[in-house]
């Protein structure tokens, strides 16, 4: 039997490294940590979640998938009530302010001890912007296509360094240094994306989306092909 994992899903588990103890935050269906488990790429999988719905069917899924004495589930707020020995936090299909809350309630995360890897639904450029204020650092990046959706799925380890600039809040250095398939399309979406908010706003538009939109229109010209092979 095949597990039902998404291309959105899929992308995070490249990240995770043989033999990892995983940590999926919100993990709803608990599929990500039941595939992780039936190919041998983690050790050790937690799966958690606030809700206790999403968690029984995680339960259940593992049963059907054979791997239930392989995972411990968790009722949790984040990683408040999760034990801390794991070595992977995957957090996907969320807004980044939840991920943002979920990062503020856990100041022990911060630590070349934990690796994240985040799949963000919305407010990416928000999750950019706290992340490396605080001292993560986006290590890598990839822009995917699910459906008719673009997402990002960032590897974040902890290594404080200089903050981000407006338009690298919207696209990471990560992201610019791994030319994947849907890299161009996703500049695309988001030149287009603050090219409305800017219009819209007119005279009022704030400092941030423009000081965005022009870096992003004006990369070195090495970047040409991000705009000319998606018009
Ligand atoms: C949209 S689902 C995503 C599920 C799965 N990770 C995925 O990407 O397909 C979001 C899940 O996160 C859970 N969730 C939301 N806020 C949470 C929090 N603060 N801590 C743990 N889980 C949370 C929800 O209950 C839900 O099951």
């Amino acid at each position: 039997m095949k597990v039902p994992l998404s291309p959105r899903l899929l992308a995070c588990c490249d990240f995770v490294h043989s033999g990892d103890r995983v940590a999926d935050v919100g993990c709803d269906h608990g599929y990500l940590g039941i595939y992780l488990l039936s190919k041998g790429i983690a050790s050790k999988v937690i799966a958690s979640d606030i809700n206790e719905g999403p968690l029984k069917s995680a339960i259940r899924n593992s049963e059907k998938f054979g791997v239930r004495d392989k995972i411990s589930f968790c009722l949790s707020d984040g990683v408040r009530n999760i034990p801390r020995d794991f070595d992977t936090m995957v957090c996907a299909g969320m807004g980044g302010d939840t991920m943002v809350s979920i990062l503020e309630a856990a100041p022990w995360l911060k630590s070349t001890q934990y690796r994240l890897i985040l799949q963000c639904q919305s407010k990416t450029p928000m999750l950019r912007q706290y992340l490396a204020e605080q001292g993560w650092c986006i290590s890598e990046e990839i822009a995917l296509k699910d459906g008719r959706f673009l997402y990002t799925v960032m590897e974040v380890t902890w290594q404080p360094g200089d903050p981000l600039s407006p338009g690298q809040c919207y696209f990471s250095p990560a992201l610019l240094k791994n030319p994947s398939t849907h890299l161009s399309a996703y500049y695309n979406w988001i030149i287009s994306g603050l090219r409305t908010i800017v219009d819209n706003q007119k005279e009022n538009a704030d400092p941030f989306s423009v000081q965005a939109l022009y870096e992003l229109t004006h990369l070195p010209p090495e970047f040409d092909w991000l705009k000319e092979e998606h018009k």
